[in-house]
Protein backbone atom coordinates (compact mmCIF):
# COMPACT_ATOMS: atom_id res chain seq x y z
CA UNK A 1 0.00 0.00 0.00
CA UNK A 2 2.90 2.67 0.66
CA UNK A 3 5.74 1.29 -1.57
CA UNK A 4 5.02 4.43 -3.67
CA UNK A 5 5.72 6.76 -0.77
CA UNK A 6 9.22 8.66 -1.66
CA UNK A 7 11.81 8.76 1.60
CA UNK A 8 12.03 11.73 3.69
CA UNK A 9 14.64 13.52 2.76
CA UNK A 10 15.31 15.33 5.80
CA UNK A 11 15.71 18.85 7.02
CA UNK A 12 18.75 20.71 6.36
CA UNK A 13 18.91 22.04 10.04
CA UNK A 14 16.68 19.40 12.03
CA UNK A 15 18.34 16.45 10.67
CA UNK A 16 21.65 17.84 11.61
CA UNK A 17 20.36 18.64 14.61
CA UNK A 18 19.61 15.06 15.45
CA UNK A 19 22.99 13.88 13.61
CA UNK A 20 24.39 16.19 16.43
CA UNK A 21 22.51 14.16 19.39
CA UNK A 22 23.75 10.52 17.49
CA UNK A 23 27.30 11.80 17.58
CA UNK A 24 29.35 9.91 20.25
CA UNK A 25 32.04 12.47 20.42
CA UNK A 26 32.14 13.93 23.84
CA UNK A 27 34.15 17.04 22.44
CA UNK A 28 31.25 18.05 19.61
CA UNK A 29 29.86 21.22 19.71
CA UNK A 30 26.35 21.99 18.77
CA UNK A 31 26.40 25.51 16.36
CA UNK A 32 23.33 23.75 13.86
CA UNK A 33 20.19 24.96 15.55
CA UNK A 34 18.69 28.13 16.37
CA UNK A 35 18.47 27.63 19.69
CA UNK A 36 19.95 29.37 22.65
CA UNK A 37 22.48 28.18 25.10
CA UNK A 38 23.61 29.24 28.04
CA UNK A 39 27.47 29.69 28.71
CA UNK A 40 26.85 26.14 30.61
CA UNK A 41 25.54 24.91 27.60
CA UNK A 42 22.44 24.12 28.68
CA UNK A 43 18.98 25.63 27.41
CA UNK A 44 17.22 28.05 29.87
CA UNK A 45 14.55 28.03 31.71
CA UNK A 46 13.82 31.81 31.69
CA UNK A 47 12.99 32.37 36.05
CA UNK A 48 10.05 35.11 34.50
CA UNK A 49 8.44 32.21 32.74
CA UNK A 50 8.97 29.57 35.83
CA UNK A 51 7.20 31.57 38.27
CA UNK A 52 4.46 32.77 35.33
CA UNK A 53 3.90 29.25 35.15
CA UNK A 54 3.42 29.02 39.11
CA UNK A 55 0.77 31.16 38.80
CA UNK A 56 -0.89 29.73 35.74
CA UNK A 57 -1.29 26.08 37.55
CA UNK A 58 -2.11 27.70 40.92
CA UNK A 59 -5.02 29.47 38.93
CA UNK A 60 -6.33 25.95 37.78
CA UNK A 61 -9.22 26.26 35.74
CA UNK A 62 -10.89 23.74 33.17
CA UNK A 63 -8.77 22.45 30.19
CA UNK A 64 -11.98 23.35 27.03
CA UNK A 65 -10.60 24.29 23.92
CA UNK A 66 -9.56 27.78 23.11
CA UNK A 67 -11.65 29.65 20.92
CA UNK A 68 -10.07 29.01 17.13
CA UNK A 69 -8.00 32.58 16.90
CA UNK A 70 -6.78 31.49 20.47
CA UNK A 71 -6.79 33.22 24.14
CA UNK A 72 -7.91 36.95 24.46
CA UNK A 73 -5.14 37.95 26.58
CA UNK A 74 -2.61 36.18 24.38
CA UNK A 75 -3.83 37.84 21.62
CA UNK A 76 -4.08 41.72 23.54
CA UNK A 77 -0.76 40.87 25.21
CA UNK A 78 1.31 40.60 21.64
CA UNK A 79 -0.64 43.49 19.84
CA UNK A 80 1.10 45.72 22.48
CA UNK A 81 4.68 44.11 22.46
CA UNK A 82 4.62 44.16 18.50
CA UNK A 83 3.00 47.45 17.84
CA UNK A 84 3.66 49.29 21.26
CA UNK A 85 1.15 50.57 24.27
CA UNK A 86 -0.04 53.61 22.12
CA UNK A 87 -0.42 52.07 18.82
CA UNK A 88 -2.98 54.05 16.62
CA UNK A 89 -3.31 50.56 14.68
CA UNK A 90 -4.41 48.38 17.81
CA UNK A 91 -6.66 51.11 18.67
CA UNK A 92 -8.16 51.25 15.63
CA UNK A 93 -8.82 47.48 15.84
CA UNK A 94 -7.02 47.00 12.43
CA UNK A 95 -5.12 44.56 13.47
CA UNK A 96 -6.14 40.75 13.10
CA UNK A 97 -4.21 38.31 15.58
CA UNK A 98 -4.31 34.43 16.06
CA UNK A 99 -2.78 32.84 18.35
CA UNK A 100 -0.44 30.00 16.63
CA UNK A 101 0.76 26.89 17.06
CA UNK A 102 4.69 28.24 16.78
CA UNK A 103 5.19 31.33 14.53
CA UNK A 104 5.38 28.60 12.04
CA UNK A 105 2.03 27.74 12.22
CA UNK A 106 1.52 31.41 11.82
CA UNK A 107 3.33 31.53 8.57
CA UNK A 108 1.60 28.86 7.36
CA UNK A 109 -1.92 29.94 7.99
CA UNK A 110 -0.88 33.22 6.68
CA UNK A 111 0.69 31.76 3.31
CA UNK A 112 -2.38 29.22 2.74
CA UNK A 113 -5.09 32.82 3.41
CA UNK A 114 -2.54 34.59 0.55
CA UNK A 115 -2.81 31.28 -2.00
CA UNK A 116 -6.63 31.72 -1.46
CA UNK A 117 -7.53 35.04 -1.46
CA UNK A 118 -4.66 36.73 -3.52
CA UNK A 119 -4.21 34.22 -6.24
CA UNK A 120 -2.07 35.24 -9.19
CA UNK A 121 0.27 36.64 -6.09
CA UNK A 122 4.09 35.31 -5.78
CA UNK A 123 5.89 35.11 -2.87
CA UNK A 124 9.58 36.79 -3.05
CA UNK A 125 12.58 35.86 -0.33
CA UNK A 126 15.47 37.19 1.08
CA UNK A 127 18.49 35.36 -0.60
CA UNK A 128 19.18 33.30 1.59
CA UNK A 129 16.67 33.11 3.86
CA UNK A 130 15.42 30.65 6.17
CA UNK A 131 15.51 26.99 5.17
CA UNK A 132 11.77 26.56 5.57
CA UNK A 133 10.42 29.91 4.59
CA UNK A 134 10.57 28.16 0.93
CA UNK A 135 9.20 25.22 1.74
CA UNK A 136 5.99 26.80 3.83
CA UNK A 137 5.03 28.78 1.06
CA UNK A 138 5.63 26.33 -1.92
CA UNK A 139 3.70 23.72 0.39
CA UNK A 140 0.44 26.28 0.50
CA UNK A 141 0.89 26.19 -3.79
CA UNK A 142 2.62 29.81 -4.34
CA UNK A 143 5.88 30.55 -6.21
CA UNK A 144 8.64 31.60 -4.44
CA UNK A 145 11.28 33.43 -5.89
CA UNK A 146 14.44 35.63 -4.14
CA UNK A 147 15.70 38.79 -4.08
CA UNK A 148 18.90 39.64 -3.47
CA UNK A 149 20.07 40.40 -0.06
CA UNK A 150 23.05 39.15 1.32
CA UNK A 151 26.43 40.76 -0.07
CA UNK A 152 29.04 38.09 -0.81
CA UNK A 153 31.21 40.00 -2.56
CA UNK A 154 31.94 43.56 -1.00
CA UNK A 155 33.09 46.73 -2.73
CA UNK A 156 32.94 46.82 -6.23
CA UNK A 157 34.02 50.22 -8.58
CA UNK A 158 30.44 51.17 -9.25
CA UNK A 159 29.43 50.17 -5.74
CA UNK A 160 32.83 51.12 -3.48
CA UNK A 161 30.22 51.44 -0.13
CA UNK A 162 29.46 47.17 -0.35
CA UNK A 163 30.68 45.57 2.39
CA UNK A 164 31.09 42.20 2.27
CA UNK A 165 29.44 40.29 4.77
CA UNK A 166 26.57 42.65 4.78
CA UNK A 167 23.99 43.66 2.83
CA UNK A 168 23.20 44.18 -0.71
CA UNK A 169 20.60 47.01 0.14
CA UNK A 170 20.92 48.88 -3.09
CA UNK A 171 20.20 45.32 -5.47
CA UNK A 172 17.44 44.46 -2.88
CA UNK A 173 15.46 47.99 -3.33
CA UNK A 174 16.06 47.88 -7.23
CA UNK A 175 14.50 44.15 -7.17
CA UNK A 176 11.50 45.24 -5.06
CA UNK A 177 10.73 48.45 -6.78
CA UNK A 178 10.40 46.32 -9.96
CA UNK A 179 7.71 43.78 -8.34
CA UNK A 180 4.33 43.76 -9.36
CA UNK A 181 1.26 44.98 -7.08
CA UNK A 182 0.44 42.59 -4.56
CA UNK A 183 3.66 40.62 -4.50
CA UNK A 184 4.71 39.26 -1.32
CA UNK A 185 7.70 40.02 0.28
CA UNK A 186 9.01 38.11 3.03
CA UNK A 187 11.11 40.01 5.37
CA UNK A 188 13.04 39.58 8.75
CA UNK A 189 12.44 41.95 11.42
CA UNK A 190 15.15 41.73 12.87
CA UNK A 191 18.39 38.96 13.80
CA UNK A 192 18.53 37.44 10.03
CA UNK A 193 18.06 34.12 9.70
CA UNK A 194 20.77 33.22 8.02
CA UNK A 195 23.03 35.42 8.15
CA UNK A 196 22.62 37.86 11.37
CA UNK A 197 22.70 40.91 8.60
CA UNK A 198 19.93 43.58 9.05
CA UNK A 199 18.82 46.66 7.56
CA UNK A 200 19.22 49.97 9.71
CA UNK A 201 16.67 51.94 10.34
CA UNK A 202 17.51 54.38 7.63
CA UNK A 203 17.31 51.60 5.22
CA UNK A 204 13.62 50.15 6.65
CA UNK A 205 12.73 54.02 6.26
CA UNK A 206 13.77 53.95 2.82
CA UNK A 207 12.05 50.15 2.10
CA UNK A 208 9.20 51.50 3.37
CA UNK A 209 7.93 53.71 0.87
CA UNK A 210 8.99 51.81 -2.12
CA UNK A 211 6.48 48.51 -0.53
CA UNK A 212 3.48 50.64 0.13
CA UNK A 213 3.96 52.95 -3.19
CA UNK A 214 4.24 49.55 -5.25
CA UNK A 215 1.31 48.22 -3.40
CA UNK A 216 3.38 44.84 -2.19
CA UNK A 217 2.82 43.01 1.05
CA UNK A 218 5.04 42.78 3.25
CA UNK A 219 5.09 39.11 5.18
CA UNK A 220 7.62 40.03 8.35
CA UNK A 221 9.06 37.14 10.39
CA UNK A 222 9.75 37.93 13.48
CA UNK A 223 11.39 35.08 15.77
CA UNK A 224 14.22 36.71 17.40
CA UNK A 225 12.96 39.74 19.16
CA UNK A 226 15.29 41.21 22.31
CA UNK A 227 17.82 39.25 20.60
CA UNK A 228 19.11 42.25 18.27
CA UNK A 229 18.89 45.66 19.77
CA UNK A 230 16.61 44.67 22.38
CA UNK A 231 12.57 44.41 22.84
CA UNK A 232 11.46 47.72 21.72
CA UNK A 233 14.41 48.37 18.97
CA UNK A 234 13.47 44.87 17.60
CA UNK A 235 10.22 46.35 16.64
CA UNK A 236 11.14 49.25 14.60
CA UNK A 237 10.00 47.78 11.60
CA UNK A 238 6.83 46.66 12.34
CA UNK A 239 5.50 49.76 13.86
CA UNK A 240 7.48 52.07 11.37
CA UNK A 241 5.04 49.87 8.67
CA UNK A 242 1.94 49.89 10.71
CA UNK A 243 2.88 54.03 10.85
CA UNK A 244 2.63 54.39 7.41
CA UNK A 245 -0.24 53.02 6.86
CA UNK A 246 1.02 49.44 4.69
CA UNK A 247 -1.02 46.89 4.97
CA UNK A 248 1.03 43.79 6.42
CA UNK A 249 1.36 40.32 8.03
CA UNK A 250 3.54 39.50 10.58
CA UNK A 251 4.11 36.03 12.11
CA UNK A 252 5.94 36.28 15.62
CA UNK A 253 7.30 33.68 18.09
CA UNK A 254 8.12 33.43 21.84
CA UNK A 255 10.23 30.04 21.15
CA UNK A 256 13.57 31.93 21.54
CA UNK A 257 12.73 34.76 23.44
CA UNK A 258 11.22 32.97 26.33
CA UNK A 259 13.19 30.07 26.03
CA UNK A 260 9.75 27.94 25.45
CA UNK A 261 10.36 25.88 22.48
CA UNK A 262 8.17 22.84 22.31
CA UNK A 263 5.28 24.78 23.67
CA UNK A 264 5.02 26.13 19.94
CA UNK A 265 3.87 29.48 21.29
CA UNK A 266 3.42 32.44 18.00
CA UNK A 267 0.79 34.78 16.45
CA UNK A 268 0.37 35.52 13.14
CA UNK A 269 -1.11 39.25 13.01
CA UNK A 270 -2.42 41.04 9.67
CA UNK A 271 -2.34 44.91 9.66
CA UNK A 272 -5.33 45.57 7.52
CA UNK A 273 -6.42 49.73 6.56
CA UNK A 274 -9.38 49.17 8.68
CA UNK A 275 -11.46 47.52 11.35
CA UNK A 276 -14.50 46.01 9.11
CA UNK A 277 -11.44 44.51 6.97
CA UNK A 278 -9.48 43.36 9.71
CA UNK A 279 -12.49 41.64 11.40
CA UNK A 280 -12.89 40.00 7.38
CA UNK A 281 -9.40 38.47 7.22
CA UNK A 282 -9.44 37.13 11.39
CA UNK A 283 -12.70 35.17 10.12
CA UNK A 284 -10.74 33.52 6.92
CA UNK A 285 -7.72 32.95 9.48
CA UNK A 286 -10.11 31.35 11.75
CA UNK A 287 -11.72 29.45 8.67
CA UNK A 288 -8.27 28.10 8.30
CA UNK A 289 -7.44 27.38 11.16
CA UNK A 290 -10.82 25.16 11.70
CA UNK A 291 -9.76 23.34 9.01
CA UNK A 292 -6.50 22.09 9.89
CA UNK A 293 -5.83 22.01 13.73
CA UNK A 294 -9.31 23.24 15.52
CA UNK A 295 -7.64 25.83 17.98
CA UNK A 296 -4.16 26.42 19.28
CA UNK A 297 -3.00 24.63 22.60
CA UNK A 298 -3.76 26.32 25.81
CA UNK A 299 -0.63 26.63 28.18
CA UNK A 300 2.10 27.77 26.65
CA UNK A 301 -0.01 30.64 25.77
CA UNK A 302 -1.16 31.40 29.05
CA UNK A 303 3.03 31.80 30.20
CA UNK A 304 3.55 33.99 27.81
CA UNK A 305 0.61 36.51 28.36
CA UNK A 306 1.30 36.28 32.52
CA UNK A 307 5.11 37.14 31.78
CA UNK A 308 3.62 40.07 29.20
CA UNK A 309 0.96 41.15 31.72
CA UNK A 310 2.50 41.09 35.42
CA UNK A 311 4.87 44.16 35.55
CA UNK A 312 7.49 42.12 38.06
CA UNK A 313 7.23 39.03 35.39
CA UNK A 314 8.21 41.37 33.03
CA UNK A 315 10.59 43.34 34.31
CA UNK A 316 12.66 39.87 34.77
CA UNK A 317 11.98 38.70 31.43
CA UNK A 318 13.62 41.98 30.05
CA UNK A 319 16.55 41.41 32.11
CA UNK A 320 16.84 37.80 31.75
CA UNK A 321 16.40 38.31 27.64
CA UNK A 322 19.04 41.39 28.01
CA UNK A 323 21.32 38.84 29.83
CA UNK A 324 20.77 36.22 27.17
CA UNK A 325 21.45 38.75 24.54
CA UNK A 326 24.64 40.22 26.29
CA UNK A 327 25.84 36.41 26.35
CA UNK A 328 25.97 35.92 22.72
CA UNK A 329 27.56 39.30 21.83
CA UNK A 330 30.52 38.56 24.44
CA UNK A 331 31.17 35.13 22.28
CA UNK A 332 30.66 37.18 19.32
CA UNK A 333 33.96 39.65 20.48
CA UNK A 334 35.51 36.06 21.99
CA UNK A 335 35.60 34.34 18.68
CA UNK A 336 36.59 37.06 16.66
CA UNK A 337 39.55 38.06 19.12
CA UNK A 338 40.87 33.87 18.23
CA UNK A 339 40.09 34.01 14.99
CA UNK A 340 41.82 37.19 14.17
CA UNK A 341 45.09 36.18 16.24
CA UNK A 342 45.21 32.91 14.71
CA UNK A 343 44.49 33.94 11.20
CA UNK A 344 45.49 37.66 10.52
CA UNK A 345 45.14 37.85 7.03
CA UNK A 346 41.72 37.49 7.01
CA UNK A 347 38.60 39.31 7.85
CA UNK A 348 36.76 38.32 10.40
CA UNK A 349 35.11 41.72 11.35
CA UNK A 350 31.10 40.16 9.99
CA UNK A 351 31.12 38.18 13.65
CA UNK A 352 30.94 41.87 15.48
CA UNK A 353 28.98 43.29 13.23
CA UNK A 354 26.35 40.75 12.18
CA UNK A 355 23.36 40.71 14.54
CA UNK A 356 21.02 38.12 17.13
CA UNK A 357 22.02 34.38 17.04
CA UNK A 358 23.32 33.75 13.67
CA UNK A 359 26.23 34.48 11.70
CA UNK A 360 26.99 34.01 8.13
CA UNK A 361 30.69 32.54 8.38
CA UNK A 362 31.21 32.20 4.19
CA UNK A 363 32.61 28.81 4.68
CA UNK A 364 31.83 26.45 2.13
CA UNK A 365 29.73 23.05 2.54
CA UNK A 366 32.74 21.09 2.39
CA UNK A 367 34.53 23.19 5.07
CA UNK A 368 31.63 22.76 7.23
CA UNK A 369 31.69 18.75 6.49
CA UNK A 370 35.15 18.91 7.53
CA UNK A 371 34.59 20.96 10.75
CA UNK A 372 31.99 18.71 11.58
CA UNK A 373 33.92 15.44 10.43
CA UNK A 374 37.24 15.94 11.80
CA UNK A 375 36.27 18.85 14.98
CA UNK A 376 32.88 17.53 15.65
CA UNK A 377 31.78 21.58 15.10
CA UNK A 378 28.28 21.12 13.94
CA UNK A 379 26.85 24.46 11.93
CA UNK A 380 24.48 24.37 8.96
CA UNK A 381 25.51 23.55 5.15
CA UNK A 382 24.94 27.18 4.11
CA UNK A 383 27.72 28.17 6.33
CA UNK A 384 25.64 29.09 9.44
CA UNK A 385 26.37 29.33 12.86
CA UNK A 386 24.28 29.29 15.98
CA UNK A 387 26.93 32.03 18.05
CA UNK A 388 24.60 31.01 20.52
CA UNK A 389 25.41 27.67 20.96
CA UNK A 390 29.00 28.86 21.56
CA UNK A 391 30.09 28.93 25.33
CA UNK A 392 33.45 29.78 27.64
CA UNK A 393 33.97 26.10 27.53
CA UNK A 394 33.72 25.99 23.41
CA UNK A 395 34.73 28.71 21.76
CA UNK A 396 38.39 28.49 21.83
CA UNK A 397 37.78 24.47 20.30
CA UNK A 398 35.48 26.50 17.95
CA UNK A 399 38.19 29.14 17.10
CA UNK A 400 40.62 26.52 16.47
CA UNK A 401 38.55 23.98 14.75
CA UNK A 402 37.70 26.50 12.35
CA UNK A 403 41.04 28.03 11.75
CA UNK A 404 42.64 24.49 10.83
CA UNK A 405 39.27 24.10 8.25
CA UNK A 406 39.94 27.55 6.98
CA UNK A 407 43.99 26.79 6.54
CA UNK A 408 45.49 28.22 9.16
C1 LIG B 1 16.63 27.55 13.04
O1 LIG B 1 16.64 28.29 12.06
O2 LIG B 1 17.56 26.81 13.32
C2 LIG B 1 15.43 27.56 13.96
O3 LIG B 1 14.50 28.46 13.49
C3 LIG B 1 14.88 26.22 14.20
C4 LIG B 1 14.15 25.65 13.03
O4 LIG B 1 13.04 25.16 13.22
O5 LIG B 1 14.68 25.65 11.91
Amino acid sequence: MFEHIPPFAGDPILSLNEDFQNDPRPQKINLSIGIYFDDAGRIPVMDSVQRAEALVVAKGGPKTSLPIEGAANFRAAVQQLLFGAGSEAIASKRVATIQSVGSSGGLRVGADFIATHFKGSQVWVSDPTWDNHRAMFEGAGLTVNTYPYYDAQGPTTSHPHRVAGGLNFDAMIATLRGLPARSIVLLHACCHNPTGVDLTRAQWDELIPVLRDGGLIPYLDLAYQGFGGGIEEDAYAVRALAGAGVSFFIANSFSKSMSVYGERCGALSVVCPSAQEAALVLGQMKYTVRRNYSSPPIHGGQLVATVLAEPALRRNWEAELGAMRERILAMRVKLHGVLAARLPNRDFGYILTQRGMFSYTGMTAAQVDALREAHGVYMVRSGRMCVAGLNSGNVEATATAMAAVLGG
